[in-house]
């Protein structure tokens, strides 16, 4: 932890720095990439540990720890959104997911539209660019030119009899903006469309309640704010739902009764048919104690830790003549800020260099995403390394 006084307007919640020393990476650098790569809990090594204990040990009885223990991790990272017990499932990332859940449902039709954003994931929207070969049409709604804010009224309005499904992110990535997507499931569910939320960028940082959105599927992964590491990704559909659904890359697990070996496909029912084949059992276990932290901390608490942190390192931005594209209101903004000090590419290299971690992307700026165990200092000081780089030139 960096010494010195504590700058700016008070943090809420400093009790969380107790634990800094289940962090690693905090102790060799300034890290402020959580909404990127969120730092390893110092349990995952541990963890694997004991994976790899079963598994040289017991041999194949080693599934019978392994396979509950896959479930009960899939309803830990449900619990951080809110999503009730049995509704979550774990695959590889989002584009696993978002592909299987594409071709779960029938495109051929005359309901064949997904309607979408150009500010998605460029790897939902590729997933989006192929839906043709389905049946499927995509409307793909302008972002706003400034980069930062979305209209929703305009995805509202291109919802209408012909949409399939409307997929949609909580957060922007490039700038943190949350989406007000009230008015999108609300248009959907009206004219009977499917709601798919990419909550990547939120889950781990706000205090999101999937069943108060009222989407019908909310996925993401977890080498972000939750900490958990790759090979984690998830999915929440609703019970309503689920049982509609039809994926094509089913797998055995996602079968009835797996251990029938059964050449007829008879789905599980619930969320379990989206299981597909076997699971990834190491990242299950590597991504428990980072969930675990966040489950015993509170998401109430980590948000209003994060905005306490965010808040006055964008002002703090602001003041010093620097562009800031991401929203100023806290209420409008997930974890990260997008700060564009002017030559952010160089200026991103200078932080890495100087062990300030963050990331750049082109166009926007620089992203800066302090979690609960970043002091205010650490989110302040930043602004003091950019600047220190700036004047080298
Ligand atoms: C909003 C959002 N969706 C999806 C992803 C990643 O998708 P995948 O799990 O397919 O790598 C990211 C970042 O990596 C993201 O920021």
């Amino acid at each position: 932890m960096r010494s010195g006084p504590v700058r700016g307007s008070g943090s809420v919640h400093d009790d969380l720095l107790e634990r800094r020393g289940d962090y690693p990476v905090l102790a060799t650098t300034t890290y402020l990439a959580n909404h990127t790569l969120g730092a390893m809990h110092r349990r995952t090594p541990e963890r694997l540990a004991e994976y790899a204990a079963l598994w040289a040990e017991r041999g194949v009885v080693a599934w019978e720890t392994w396979a509950p223990e896959v479930e009960r991790v899939a309803d830990l990272v449900g619990s951080l959104i809110g999503a009730p017990a049995g509704t979550t499932v774990m695959r590889q990332n989002v584009a696993d997911l978002l592909g299987d859940l594409a071709v779960s449902l029938d495109w051929s039709g005359p309901r064949n539209r997904v309607v979408t954003s150009a500010l998605e994931w460029p790897g939902s929207l590729h997933t989006w660019s192929q839906i043709g070969r389905l049946g499927g049409e995509a409307v793909v709604v302008p972002g706003e030119p400034d980069g930062v804010s979305f209209d929703v009224q305009r995805m509202v309005d291109a919802i209408d009899e012909r949409t399939l499904l409307v997929e949609c992110s909580h957060v922007l990535f490039r700038t943190s903006t949350i989406v007000d997507l009230a008015p999108v499931v609300e248009k959907a569910h009206l004219v009977g469309a499917l709601v798919v939320v990419d909550g990547y960028q939120a889950a781990g940082t706000l205090d999101v309640d999937v069943v108060a959105l009222g989407a019908d599927v909310y996925l993401g992964g977890s080498v972000k704010y939750l900490s958990g590491g790759p090979g984690n990704g998830w999915m929440h559909v609703t019970a309503d739902v689920v049982d509609r659904l039809e994926p094509v890359s089913a797998g055995w697990f996602g079968q009835l009764a797996p251990f029938a070996f059964d050449p007829e496909i008879a789905y599980a029912p619930g969320i379990r048919r989206f299981a597909g084949g076997t699971p990834g059992v190491p990242s299950a276990y590597a991504a428990e104690p980072a969930y675990q932290a966040l489950a015993d901390i509170g998401m109430t608490r980590v948000r209003e830790r994060s905005t306490s942190l965010t808040q006055p390192l964008l002002e703090a931005a602001l003041e010093r003549g620097w562009t800031v594209r991401s929203p100023h209101d806290p209420a409008r903004r997930a974890g990260h800020v997008t700060i564009d000090p002017g030559d952010s590419q160089r200026v991103h290299d200078g932080l890495i260099a100087r062990g300030t971690l963050v990331d750049h992307r082109p166009g926007v700026g620089i992203r800066v995403s302090p979690h609960f165990y970043n002091s205010l200092d650490e989110s302040l000081g930043v602004l003091d390394t950019m600047a220190e780089v700036l004047a080298e030139r």
